[in-house]
């Protein structure tokens, strides 16, 4: 059956590091035959969760914002994959705002919704000490294990700064990603 990927760049950077990363993986699932969606973070409307719990208590988030349609495509999806840099050793604020909203599928109504899909997470970064990105990876570790999702990826670039250098620094990373995207479009991961 035809999967649907679905990649979500939380850099404020448009053609950036992460948008490129993402892209090209992508770019590999589309190789093998899945659906993808590219949605940047930086062009929604997403406000912040204020812990207001209505999602505990019915069908919606009370927030009316661009949130309503990318839960959509996150119900819809078979699996996802999340970019951001490391600024100061996090995510940016525009991943750690969308990932508060997710809150939505902690609840007991929602979880079923959510629970098993496939993740992956790109994260590019200037440092090239891996000590750098560990906070970001527990991060996502242990939201997405609280999540009962499965994170099957990680692809951590490190040693990239300027805007889309990712691109001259080695060929590596483009194949790695891209051969990323066909394991996660073709369901092997
Ligand atoms: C506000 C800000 C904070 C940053 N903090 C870090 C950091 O703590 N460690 C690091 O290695 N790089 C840091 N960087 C560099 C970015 O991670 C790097 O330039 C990355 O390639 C940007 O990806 P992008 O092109 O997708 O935005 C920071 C950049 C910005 C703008």
């Amino acid at each position: 059956m035809q999967k649907r990927i679905l990649g979500v760049v939380g850099s404020p950077r448009k053609n950036g590091n992460t948008d490129i990363l993402v892209s090209r993986v992508l770019a590999g699932a589309s190789s093998v035959g899945a659906l993808i969606k590219l949605i940047r973070l930086g062009d929604l409307d997403i406000t912040e969760c204020d812990g207001c719990h209505v999602c505990w208590q019915g069908e919606h988030c009370a927030k009316k914002d661009d949130m309503e349609e990318l839960y959509r495509e996150i119900i819809q999806s078979d699996g996802i994959v999340l970019g951001t840099p490391v600024y100061w050793y996090g995510p940016t604020a525009l991943m750690k705002g969308f990932i508060d909203r997710l809150v939505f599928f902690n609840s007991p109504l929602h979880r079923g919704l959510i629970r098993g899909k496939s993740l992956m997470v790109v994260i590019p970064f200037e440092e090239t000490d891996m000590n750098t990105v560990k906070p970001v990876i527990d991060f996502f570790d242990r939201c997405f294990t609280f999540l009962e999702m499965k994170l099957v990826e990680k692809l951590v670039v490190p040693g990239v700064s300027r805007k889309g250098e990712v691109v001259t620094k080695s060929e590596k990373w483009l194949r790695e990603a891209f051969e990323s995207g066909q394991k996660l479009g073709s369901g092997l991961t």
